[in-house]
């Protein structure tokens, strides 16, 4: 247990130092603990769950990375990655921008994409959190979560604050809003990542959302003050953005950088923030 925790926590719970790379002060070596009697190696791919959907086999995988010494938890849907846990900085940004974007207290927060559950995470740390609806079109998604599969899902599903709903978010947008249980109810912070950019969409009915109409329907469902954030995979889009500052009072985007130790270099994703 405590050798496991030397890999997988944020402090050792051996020695009580950060690991780096999955090397900590009582294991300066950077062996992994894990490994089979012998020091095999374990499988370095498991597949924790998979699900036929109507869009294709979703597949839950975790494997052990050893440039970064620890594990990676992946998810692919047909022959598409979904979602790493690889770098997690700019999801977590979503929320710290979205957040920091709304001047209220007690804020009624909405996450689109449960994915890895790092953005929804992120969000309950913000004590001005009242509540937390997390939309996700798939159940299987869901389903992990509340199963405690991935790291951190028992914290995110046992907090009282939050509701997992799943759903199309997008057909929330056009219909009564994100709650099942208040129809109409209007929200205050919006965190979005479904999509990889607002023009690379996963699927061909969630595009006229990033238009001026879709916009504008989302806008509908915010409380006064109310904030819309959004996750993109490529640089700031200027077409985009001048779409979203029309919609809004006023759009930003923000370019989250971050290192990337497999390449030795730097990477980068960005968060438009409107409200
Ligand atoms: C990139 S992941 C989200 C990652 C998340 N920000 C995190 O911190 O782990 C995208 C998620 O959106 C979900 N999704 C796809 N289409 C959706 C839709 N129409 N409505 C709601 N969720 C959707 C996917 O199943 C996936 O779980």
């Amino acid at each position: 247990m405590g050798d496991a925790a030397c890999w997988l926590d944020e402090v050792c719970d051996a020695c009580g130092s950060v690991p780096d790379a999955g090397r900590c002060r009582c294991r300066p070596t950077g062996v992994d603990p894990r490994a089979a009697p012998g020091g095999r190696p374990r499988s370095p791919i498991e597949q924790l769950a998979w699900a036929e959907t109507p869009r294709g086999v979703i597949n839950l995988r975790r494997r052990f990375d050893p440039t970064l010494g620890r594990d990676v938890h992946e998810v692919k849907l047909g022959d598409e990655f979904l979602m790493s846990s690889l770098f997690t900085v700019a999801e977590e940004e979503l929320a710290r921008l979205g957040l920091a974007a709304h001047d209220g207290d007690d804020l009624c927060v909405v996450v689109g994409g449960l994915g890895l559950g790092c953005t929804a995470r992120t969000a309950l740390e913000d004590e001005r959190t009242g509540e937390l609806l997390v939309v996700e079109a798939l159940p299987e998604v869901v389903s992990w979560h509340e199963q405690g599969l991935l790291p951190g899902a028992d914290e995110l599903v046992a907090d009282p604050r939050t509701r997992l709903v799943t759903g199309d978010f997008f057909a929330m947008v056009r219909g009564d809003g994100f709650d099942p249980d208040a129809a109409g109810r209007a929200v205050d912070v919006v965190l979005l990542d479904v999509d990889h950019t607002p023009g690379h969409v996963l699927h061909a009915s969630h595009a006229p959302f990033y238009t001026a109409e879709g916009l504008r329907g989302l806008r509908a469902h915010l409380a006064p003050g109310g904030v819309f954030a959004l996750w993109s995979d490529d640089p700031p889009d200027d077409g985009f953005l001048a779409t979203l500052d029309g919609v809004f009072d006023d759009a930003r985007a923000h370019v989250v950088a971050f290192p990337n130790p497999l390449t030795g270099g730097e990477a980068a994703n960005t968060v438009y923030v409107a409200r």
